[in-house]
């Protein structure tokens, strides 16, 4: 394709294989540029994803290579650093989440990507998701008075709210609207490093209220969200159904092959259409749904719970936050 975008990749690891490389390699209006990797020898990984060139560091592939837009997908220790440089180079960016450490971190990387007229998006993929999008969507513009977002896990993990219970923070803000006023909010375990979860609840200046669990001590995993309003009543089991009830009736939409085909997490979860999302804004320099100003505001956002809850709001010194992924 003679306007193809030129992208380049940073990270290979667990998200990236899962999420933004297999949709990558679907689009015919992208060139698989640059994959900047730090295995010694990075070629089955650039081979296996069709990229052109592999370079060691993000410094080198924008020294060599004329980008439109890079994917950072790395351990959150390096968001910062990379964002800012590829933004400052002139090229669009999409971050995993969380896009910073900090929210005073996230905020300077909005305010470069706005300064350099830059497209920056953050990895909030669940907005994509087709069950959150059509609970979302029976909400309009009003938004649900009352939303309920879990996320729960067997078995925590360093900073597990920060870098896990993020997305349902995300979603409440985005389902209820509005600023946040007030936050109560209680951490459990002893371990404030590695807390057993989180509850709270938050209210907004629209009135609206949302409530967060990540509960990091729970028999398995699931995720869940059930929001309320306007004589509606959504509720998500993610990433399989989405229930809507009015006083009319109720309709149920699953995600079984007989209704989605055989797609797998890439798309149910919303990675696909988050990655989808992002190329159309490269192209018609829309803002994205999940900028880094709206990225912001959930950083802030969850700093507060962090804050009013107990927990740390910056990295433990020393320590860095690692993937389960086995590779
Ligand atoms: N949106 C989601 O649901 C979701 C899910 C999982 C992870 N994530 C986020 O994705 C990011 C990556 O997580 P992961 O699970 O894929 O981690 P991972 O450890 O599996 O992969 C990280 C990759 O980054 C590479 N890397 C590390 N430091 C680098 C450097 N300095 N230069 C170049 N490459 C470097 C590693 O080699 C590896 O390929 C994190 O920010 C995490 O929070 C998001």
């Amino acid at each position: 394709m003679s306007n193809a975008l030129r992208v380049g990749v940073v990270g290979h690891g667990n998200i990236a294989t899962i999420a933004q490389l297999p949709t990558l390699v679907t689009r015919d209006d992208v060139e698989m540029a640059a994959l900047v990797s730090i295995l010694p020898d990075p070629e089955p990984v650039k081979r296996r994803w069709g990229f052109q060139n592999a370079y060691p560091t993000l410094e080198a592939a924008l020294d060599a290579q004329e980008l439109d837009a890079v994917f950072i997908l790395t351990p959150r220790s390096e968001h910062l650093a990379m964002t800012k440089t590829a933004l400052e180079a002139g090229v669009d960016v999409f971050c995993e989440k969380p896009l910073a450490t900090t929210a005073a971190g996230a905020q300077m990387l909005a305010e470069t990507a706005e300064k350099n007229g830059r497209i920056l998006q953050v990895g909030f993929n669940r907005r994509f998701a087709p069950v959150y999008a059509a609970a979302h969507d029976s909400f309009g513009e009003t938004g649900a008075s009352f939303c309920v977002a879990q996320k729960n896990r067997a078995g925590s993990e360093y900073r597990a709210t920060f870098e896990n219970a993020i997305h349902m923070v995300d979603l409440v803000r985005w389902f209820c609207g509005g600023e946040p006023v007030e936050v109560t909010a209680y951490a459990a375990g002893e371990d404030k490093w590695q807390e057993d979860g989180i509850s709270a609840l938050i209210h907004f200046d629209n009135g609206h209220t949302g409530v967060v669990v990540g509960a990091r001590n729970a028999g398995g995993w699931n995720e869940r969200l059930d929001a309320y309003g306007q004589m509606t009543s959504a509720s998500v089991v993610a990433p399989d159904s989405v229930t809507i009830t009015r006083p009319e009736g109720t309709s149920l939409r699953e995600m079984t092959p007989e209704n989605f085909g055989w797609a797998t997490a890439t798309e149910t979860m919303g990675f696909a259409g988050a990655v989808h999302h992002f190329l159309d804004r490269v192209r018609d320099r829309g803002v994205p749904l999940v900028s880094g100003a709206e990225a912001v505001k959930t950083q802030q956002l969850l700093e507060r719970i962090l804050e009013v809850s107990g927990l740390p709001t910056d990295e433990q010194p020393g320590r860095v936050w690692s993937s389960h992924a086995k590779k």
